[in-house]
């Protein structure tokens, strides 16, 4: 990888420069404002793959934002690895709260990164991760040491829950064998404490809406004699949690697999500073369900959470009104075993049975996805595994990760491949939120873990 390695020491400012100019591109798939600039950054992302030299570039149309994909296979014998990344990005807002706009990326550094940071929205989720991808296999390429066949699957509706990718998976099995998925859309404990993601959780979103009377009333005429929709909704959405943090939904928790002892010491190895976490977002302390550490309530156990909630009158000074209607939205984080479609059902029912009478309430399912685990004794954990130890000089932790990419679960079940997540982002990178940046160390280290990955994984394949 001697010659991989040079290249890419020689190429830092290219690859920086044209990260700058995907980030340019305001790919934000949620709004439909922005359709042309998703679909120009699909043809920057198929001219990237053209240019670095792989075969059967194609920006795949779905009914949605395309796929693109492209190849290149040098020996059937050898295997073949499949990456998956995505080129849409979170919407930017709120706008004000950027302090460079988000579609102008601009390098600053911070106490974490003193080395520099790119910041713009998508820079760490997903177009600097994804696009070291691209840079480690055009290294390879160009220094003749590519050392297994290689595939790009890079979508443009990640952030929006993936189904026209779905669709293409199971229209394109044959296109896409492979002997493993590498994606890099996660993160790592620290810049010193290298970790591979062996675990995602799984999705289910609903919003709800509840109406009370047909009109908004003056609540001095109308006032405690009609159901309130907010106070009803506020109301309900607090009895979904117990005195211990416990979901009350039933049947919530009679899928999910609990840790062993054994388990739970192992993950409790990982560094963790319960000081440092709450300096990080101002707060006195944190807060969950008893019974479980920081760690492992943002991991290994289920949540629900509001994710918005409005309703009646927000707008300057007072109006004094009982709405008509209250919304919210909520998300619930679930881990194996739990399904997606039943928890989705199981909220729908309990939420309609607490209603009291007096409101008429409707569940609308959004999006979802299931859990996803990677064992950590196959082969690709174990070549992700020495690639991180060729480049940091340690060996890299093992860590469920409390975020969701349901199409990770997807890949098993249609491909029946497994994903090695190797993520190079931070916790504190501000992905989905204002200022969103991502470490030029850990875009540099990426590009360089990724060829030692190609190395062991071809090794490891042979015997
Ligand atoms: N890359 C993230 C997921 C992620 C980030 C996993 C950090 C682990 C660590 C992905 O783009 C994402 O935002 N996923 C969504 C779900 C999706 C269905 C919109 C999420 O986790 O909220
Ligand atoms: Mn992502
Ligand atoms: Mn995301």
């Amino acid at each position: 990888m001697e010659a991989t390695q040079q290249y890419i020491a020689g190429s830092k400012e290219k690859f920086l420069n044209e990260l700058m100019d995907f980030l340019k591109i305001p790919s934000i798939s949620a709004d439909p404002a922005y359709s042309d600039a998703v679909h120009q950054t699909a043809e920057f992302v198929a001219n990237q793959l053209k240019n670095i030299g792989l075969d059967a570039v194609e920006i795949c149309q779905t009914a949605g934002y395309p796929v693109v994909y492209g190849e290149k296979m040098i020996d059937e014998n050898l295997p073949t690895v499949l990456v998956y990344g995505h080129y849409d990005v979170q919407p930017a807002d709120p706008i004000d709260l950027w302090t460079n706009p988000p579609f102008e990326p601009v390098i600053k550094t911070t106490p974490i990164h003193p080395q520099g940071a790119i910041f713009a929205r998508g820079a760490c989720d997903d177009k600097g991760q994804a696009f070291m991808h691209v840079k480690a296999v055009e290294a390879m390429l160009a220094s003749g040491e590519l050392t297994c066949n290689v595939k790009f699957m890079i979508e443009g509706e990640e952030e929006v829950g993936s189904e026209n990718l779905a669709i293409f998976v199971n229209e394109n099995v044959d296109r896409l064998k492979a002997d493993i998925i590498l994606v890099s859309d996660t993160g790592m404990l620290a810049n010193d404490v290298p970790s591979i993601t062996t675990g995602l959780r799984g999705l289910s979103y609903v919003e709800v809406e509840v109406t009370g009377p047909n009109r908004d009333l003056h609540s001095g005429l109308y006032g405690g004699c009609v159901a309130n929709p907010i106070n009803i909704l506020t109301t309900m959405i607090a009895s979904m949690h117990d005195e211990n943090r416990k979901i009350t939904i039933p049947g919530f928790y009679d899928k999910v697999i609990e840790l062993s002892a054994e388990e739970r010491a192992e993950m409790a190895k990982a560094p963790f500073s319960h000081e440092k976490y709450c300096e990080a977002l101002d707060i006195e302390t944190t807060f969950g369900e008893t019974g479980y550490s920081t760690m492992e309530r943002g991991s290994i156990r289920p949540t629900l959470d509001v994710n918005g909630i409005w309703g009646g009158y927000t707008g300057e000074g007072a109006k004094t009104v009982i709405p008509s209607k209250a919304y919210a939205k909520i998300s619930m984080r679930l881990v194996p075993d739990q399904n997606p479609d039943e928890i989705t059902n199981l909220f729908q029912t309990h939420f309609e049975k607490i209603a009291p009478q007096g409101v008429k309430v409707k569940v609308k399912p959004h999006h979802g996805g299931e859990a996803a685990v990677t064992p950590i004794d196959s082969i690709g954990y174990k070549a992700a595994a020495l690639a991180y130890e060729s480049t940091f000089g340690k060996k890299p932790i093992p860590v469920r990760s409390g975020g969701s990419i349901p199409i990770v679960a997807m890949f098993e079940k249609v491909l029946g491949l497994k994903t090695i997540l190797m993520g190079f982002g931070l916790d504190s990178d501000a992905i989905h939120s204002p200022n969103e940046h991502y470490g030029l160390f850990n875009f540099y280290r990426g590009i360089e873990t990724i060829p030692y990955f190609y190395k062991h994984f071809a090794e490891l394949s042979k015997e």
